[in-house]
C-alpha cells in the first residue's frame, strides 16, 4: 500500500469522529482526502472553519460552507494532518506553512483528531525541519536566536503565509522537551508561531497502515 493510500485510509477513518455542528478542518494532502470524504456526508455538519486559503477553496468547491471562527464559537472536533507525531501525540506541523491558523483552530476545538500515514510516527520529534512563522522584519533576529538554541534555520524563500509572514525551517533540533521548547521559541520577539503542537497535542492519532487504521490516544 502506498503512502497516499494510507493517508486516504486515515482520513476516511476520521469521519466517524464527526458528530455534527461546526468542525475545524486543517491543511495538507491528508486533509484533502478528508475533505473529499466529508463532502459525501456534508449533511451531517453545519459547516467548517478552515485553517488555510487552500483548504477553504477545496471545501467550498465541494459545497461545504466555510465559517469564520469568530462566528462559530467552540468547535466540536478539529481534523488535521501532521509532519511528525511522537507517542504522546505531540506534533510537528507547518510543512504546508499553515501552522498559525492550524494552532488557533486546534486551540478552539474540544477534540483534535490527527490523521497521517504511519511514517509520521517517530520516537523523538525533530527529524522533520521545524517550521517557525516569523514577522518579516524579524527574520534575521529570530534566525540568530534559533541558532543559539542549537538549530540551523533555513528561510523558506519565495513563500509567504496566509497571514503575510515568512517561514524559517529549523534543522538539526532533537526535541526532547516539546512543551518547553514550544514556549521558548514562541517567546522570541518576532515569532508568530512555532510548529510544535505540544501544549495542545492531538487527542487522537489515526495512522493509515497496510493492516488498516491504527488509533492512538483517547477515543
Ligand atoms: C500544513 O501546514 C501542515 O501542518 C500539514 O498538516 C502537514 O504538513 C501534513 O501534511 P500532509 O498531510 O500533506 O502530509
Amino acid at each position: 500500500m502506498n503512502q497516499d493510500a494510507m493517508k486516504r485510509q486515515a482520513a476516511e477513518a476520521a469521519l466517524s469522529y464527526v458528530e455534527g455542528g461546526v468542525i475545524g478542518v486543517g491543511t495538507g494532502s491528508t486533509v484533502n482526502h478528508f475533505i473529499d470524504a466529508l463532502a459525501e456526508h456534508k449533511g451531517r455538519i453545519e459547516g467548517a472553519v478552515s485553517s488555510s486559503e487552500t483548504s477553504t477553496e477545496r471545501l467550498q468547491g465541494r459545497g461545504i460552507p466555510v465559517l469564520d471562527l469568530n462566528a462559530a464559537g467552540e468547535l466540536s472536533v478539529y481534523v488535521d494532518g501532521a509532519d511528525e507525531s511522537n507517542e504522546q501525540l505531540e506534533l510537528i506541523k507547518g510543512g504546508g506553512g499553515a501552522l498559525t491558523r492550524e494552532k488557533i483552530v486546534a486551540a478552539a476545538s474540544r477534540r483534535f483528531v490527527c490523521i497521517a500515514d504511519e511514517s509520521k510516527l517517530v520516537q523523538v520529534l525533530g527529524r522533520f525541519p521545524l517550521p517557525v512563522e516569523v514577522i518579516p522584519m524579524a527574520r534575521s533576529h529570530v534566525a540568530r536566536e534559533l541558532v543559539r538554541l542549537g538549530g540551523t534555520p533555513v528561510w523558506r524563500e519565495g513563500f509567504v503565509t496566509d497571514n503575510g509572514n515568512l517561514i524559517l525551517d529549523v534543522r538539526n533540533l532533537e526535541i526532547n522537551h516539546p512543551v518547553s521548547l514550544e514556549q521558548e521559541i514562541n517567546n522570541i520577539a518576532g515569532v508568530v508561531t512555532v510548529g510544535i503542537f505540544a501544549q495542545r497535542p492531538a487527542d487522537l492519532l489515526i495512522l493509515g497502515t497496510p493492516d488498516g487504521p491504527r488509533t492512538l490516544g483517547r477515543t
